[in-house]
């Protein structure tokens, strides 16, 4: 059986003020979160990193990106060993901001996702097609090479600390949301490929969260699809109290 997930993304939101409010006011989620085998967690800014890990050591607290060199001329980056001194384990790769803002490749990702996960880190891998591939019919030509140049070099041993997060573009920050069946026939449409590109077990281990426009009264929309086991939520994780919601509504 896999365990459930929620994790918040918070992007450029929350001051270190307002990211400790949310964790102390969050340390009874983790409880309720554990007694029914869900994962919990948010990735806050990489300053808030630190207080949100010390104000509640039980969620699950993760950055949203790395880089793939451990030190060295990368003005403004962040790297694995930095965020291992502070306790910091998971990260994301891939969010559709990094690749249509700053320009991240699926090459790019895969060395970040490979020093991370030799570095012990697990990592959350984010896929998921723009509104022009929606449009053409392309949405698993896309997620196929989002996973194939993803994932290359890694091992069976390496992708039981790879979670996939499927976020339709179209669907990020819109209140545009995927259909159910969609993030179904998707999520399915990965394990294959991760079937294929290591083997079943493997793929069946792995778990594939829905994100896009995911609210306290649409989560359980996508749980309750066999192939999805978690979400990736921004606006929606960004207070405390949608978040519990958003535990609670899952949990229904
Ligand atoms: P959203 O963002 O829930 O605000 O649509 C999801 C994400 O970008 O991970």
């Amino acid at each position: 059986m896999r365990k459930k997930l929620l994790l918040g993304n918070w992007k450029m939101n929350l001051t270190i003020a307002e990211a400790t409010k949310f964790a102390q006011a969050s340390i009874p989620l983790v409880e309720k979160a554990k007694a029914a085998n869900v994962l919990l967690g948010v990735a806050p800014t990489y300053l808030s990193l630190a207080t949100v890990k010390q104000h509640n050591p039980g969620l699950i607290v993760s950055a949203q990106n790395i880089h793939f060199e451990n030190n060295g001329a990368f003005t403004g980056e962040i790297s694995v060993p930095m965020l291992k001194e502070i306790g910091i384990h998971w990260t994301l790769i891939g969010h559709s901001e990094r690749r249509n803002y700053f320009g991240e490749t699926n090459l790019i990702c895969n060395k970040k996702m490979l020093k991370a996960l030799t570095e012990g880190m697990t990592v959350v891998y984010c896929v998921g097609e723009s509104s022009d591939d929606y449009d053409h019919g392309r949405t698993k030509a896309v997620i196929r090479d989002q996973l194939l140049v993803g994932l290359a070099g890694m091992t069976a041993e390496h992708l039981q600390h790879v979670v996939i997060a499927y976020e339709p573009v179209w669907s990020i920050g819109t209140g545009k949301n995927a259909s159910k069946e969609h993030a179904q026939d998707i999520a399915i449409y990965i394990r294959e490929r991760l079937e294929e590109m290591f083997n079943a077990e493997s793929s069946q281990k792995t778990l594939i969260l829905y994100g896009g426009s995911v609210k306290p009264n649409n989560i359980k929309d996508y749980l309750s699809q066999p192939d999805v086991d978690g979400a990736l939520v921004g606006g929606a994780s960004l207070n405390v109290t949608s978040f519990e919601e958003l535990l609670t509504n899952m949990l229904r």
